[in-house]
């Protein structure tokens, strides 16, 4: 369903991973709390979603709040914890029409016990649609999601190969991500995806994510396209 003839011809990535960095700086500026940037943050991040299924991507995964993040200022960790209770729940509905399955990445018991019990019922109620999907990384550290797997591994006994650590991941099921993308200006993945972004193209923008709009995605997504992915390959041996 692709409606932006600008994107005609163009390689549309299957997976995309968002580090939505910016919604303090961007409401500083306008003089406003930090909760405002959160909350315009995350009415931007619903309408990258739709946009993005739109193009025909299939995976969008966000990088909503980070183990470190937990650290945040009490009056800031609940503006987010209220946002993901009161408005996140409701907003996902226009997703899950879609068919849309949620996962979520990260270690959930860190988190309020209410909040937890939503993003697992969201969990639950969309796991039977197939295709597309949003991952929502939340309390989210990479090292801490390795760490968690090498346990794992150690648990069961087995020397693991590439594909069966992988698979004790957080994101087990899921294809790694082609295009990350980081706004607000720094350039660096911040313990995000760490494993994952072996091979994935990387994108910064210095638009805080607030202000990221579809036509900012469409920018990114045509830089991605017009990279060669080599694989640690010759040219030669992709043609
Ligand atoms: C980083 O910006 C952003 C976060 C720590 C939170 C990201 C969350 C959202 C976009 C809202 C999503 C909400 C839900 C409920 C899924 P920052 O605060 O570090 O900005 P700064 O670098 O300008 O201070």
């Amino acid at each position: 369903m692709r409606k932006n003839t600008l994107l005609q011809g163009v390689t549309i990535p299957r997976h995309i991973a968002i580090i939505m960095d910016g919604n303090g700086r961007w409401a500083k500026k306008r003089m406003m709390p930090r909760s405002f940037g959160h909350k315009n943050g995350m009415e931007r991040m619903i309408g990258l979603m739709e946009h993005a299924f739109d193009l025909g991507v299939q995976y969008i995964t966000v990088y909503a709040l980070s183990t470190e993040n937990l650290k945040r200022p009490k009056e800031e960790l609940d503006g987010l914890f209220n946002l993901f209770r009161n408005n996140f729940r409701k907003e996902l509905q226009k997703i899950f029409e879609r068919g849309v399955r949620l996962r979520t990445l990260g270690d959930l018991s860190l988190l309020p016990d209410d909040v937890m019990q939503g993003l697992r019922e969201s969990e639950k109620d969309t796991e039977h649609y197939e295709g597309r999907g949003i991952n929502i990384a939340v309390a989210y550290g990479a090292r801490d999601e390795i760490i968690h797997a090498v346990n794992k591994a150690i648990e069961n006994g087995e020397k693991v190969t590439e594909e069966s650590f992988s698979k004790l991941l957080y994101t087990s099921d899921l294809p790694d991500p082609d295009l990350i993308i980081r706004t607000g200006k720094e350039v660096r993945l911040s313990n995000f995806l760490l494993y994952q972004a072996a091979y994935a193209e990387l994108y910064f923008s210095n638009k805080m994510f607030p202000e990221f709009s579809d036509k900012e995605l469409d920018k990114a997504i045509i830089d991605f396209s017009n990279r060669t992915r080599r694989f640690g390959k010759t040219d030669e041996q992709l043609t």
